[in-house]
């Protein structure tokens, strides 16, 4: 009885153990080989890896809002002021399917990029500020290094997939400025905490756009929209 119940435990860590390999695996894949200039990969895999990718940083940024949230946001009445303050709110984006489904796909790629773009510079101050956030736990550090990590990985990504869907077009290098930093390094602790929410918030928001965005982008681009 105790061996069965425990072998049938151990499947279950086993089982546990290689789908986290099997995540890590898969998210840890170069979209191209590195220094590859002319990518063998069709471009369906480029666009599975991207969605891979996107749904993976989503994933990880939402629950590093919740963990945030969890240690130092109760009570606070963040949420209220959170609304509408991302430095990305500047770029107009579809607010749901539909409206994305209306915008041309060259328009949704560009955007893609944009947001990844504009997310280079808070993710680099991100991971040293939370390096100093007092009883930060370690969670948090490791998810926004893989973010940061992992965002660049999709960018790359997404240059490759807009290089192919619409090749020879001359690329903008648009992006929204951030200008968060002073305030993640207030002293005034209401202040400072309220930046770091208000970041994870708008970063947990706009991974879910660029997943959604890259998942319709796949469905349209891929499978003239059968799916
Ligand atoms: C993130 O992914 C893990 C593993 O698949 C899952 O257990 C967890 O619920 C996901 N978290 C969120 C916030 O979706």
């Amino acid at each position: 009885m105790d061996n069965k119940r425990s072998s049938l435990k151990g499947s279950l860590l086993l089982l546990l153990v290689s789908n986290l390999l099997l995540y890590k695996s898969v998210a840890s894949l170069p979209i191209c080989p590195s220094g590859n200039v002319n990518c063998q990969v069709s471009l369906r895999d480029l666009f599975d890896r991207a969605v891979i990718l996107s749904h993976y940083i989503h994933n990880l940024s939402s629950e590093m809002f919740h963990e945030f949230d969890k240690q130092y946001a109760q009570g606070r009445g963040f949420i209220r002021k959170a609304i509408n303050s991302c430095h990305t709110s500047s770029l107009s984006t579809p607010d749901n399917k539909e409206q994305a489904q209306q915008t041309h796909h060259e328009d949704l790629l560009n955007l893609v990029l944009t947001v990844l773009r504009s997310w280079n510079d808070p993710l680099y101050h991100l991971v040293t500020e939370v390096r100093g956030l007092q009883e930060a736990p370690d969670a948090i550090l490791e998810k926004a290094i893989e973010v940061e990590e992992q965002s660049k990985r999709l960018l790359e990504g997404m240059e490759k997939i807009i290089g192919r869907v619409h090749p020879g077009v001359k690329e903008n290098e648009v992006y929204s400025v951030w200008s968060g930093l002073p305030s993640l390094q207030m002293a005034d602790e209401d202040t400072r905490l309220f930046a770091f929410y208000n970041l994870f918030y708008c970063l947990r928001r706009d991974s879910h756009k660029i997943d959604n965005y890259l998942k319709l982008l796949k469905c349209r681009i891929i499978y003239n929209n059968n799916c």
